[in-house]
């Protein structure tokens, strides 16, 4: 078989989320904005593999353990407009959100974590808009994690438009904690107790050693192969 054959490319599903026709007025504007968040998407994804893969051949190694990818639902948009006191149309969405297109990373290590956002900065095309280092100063709760939002420049048919997209980076374990305090947070039915808070806290602390103690380990075991 000719490997030059055409193949059937795919397209995004869902361009148009449920719900939109009841937040936003100019429905085909929205989808296209929405098609455009997608492709931003798909930028920074090529780019975090390409770093992965470049990694991974040039010093056997896998900085990245995988990547999730989210575009924000029209009710949630919509939500967030209103709950800044601001205007809900597509227009102002773009002016005003920076968190409609998402990317996380997953990371092994904590010092990963920093290479990828270093290496992503230091491109030419990427431009970093605001960096929350919750993993140098995390949060009251025990969250961590590094937050970026970049701006992306993407090449559509007739234009290039700047888009911009949050980029979490954060280990495996930091991933599963925020899991489930962003669960818990969100389960009604539980009574969200000073203790459930503390109990969580503590389990940050215990997951930020676990994940150094985990780097103090693979150095050992780089040192060792570096001696032989
Ligand atoms: P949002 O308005 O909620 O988007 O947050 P922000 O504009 O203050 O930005 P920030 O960088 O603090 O948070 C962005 C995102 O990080 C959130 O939407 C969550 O996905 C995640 N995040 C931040 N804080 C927490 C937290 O305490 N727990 C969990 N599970 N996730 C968090
Ligand atoms: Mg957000």
């Amino acid at each position: 078989m000719n490997s030059f054959e055409p193949k059937v490319v795919s397209v995004p599903h869902g361009l148009i989320p449920q719900g939109a026709e009841k937040y936003f007025e100019h429905l085909q504007v929205f989808q296209e904005m929405m098609m455009r968040y997608n492709c931003a998407i798909l930028e920074v994804q090529t780019k975090l593999q390409v770093l992965n893969n470049d990694m991974s051949v040039r010093y056997s190694r896998n900085p990245i353990a995988f990547i999730k990818t989210r575009i924000k639902s029209p009710q949630s948009i919509a939500e967030k407009l209103q709950r800044r006191g601001l205007e809900i149309s597509e227009h102002s969405m773009l002016e005003n959100l920076n968190d409609v297109a998402g990317v996380r990373v997953i990371c092994s290590f904590i010092d990963d974590i920093y290479e990828i956002a270093e290496m992503l900065a230091r491109q030419s095309d990427i431009k970093v808009l605001q960096i929350k280092d919750y993993i140098k100063n995390p949060k009251d709760n025990g969250y961590r994690s590094y937050h970026m939002i970049i701006e992306i420049p993407v090449f559509f048919s007739d234009k290039t438009m700047d888009m911009r997209v949050e980029i979490q980076i954060r280990t495996i374990a930091m991933d599963f904690w925020a899991s489930l305090e962003h669960e818990l947070k969100y389960k009604k039915d539980i009574d969200w107790s000073k203790e459930i808070g503390e109990e969580l806290k503590i389990c940050a602390e215990t997951i930020n050693q676990t994940d150094r103690k985990m780097m103090a380990i693979r150095n050992h075991i780089d040192e060792h192969k570096n001696e032989n």
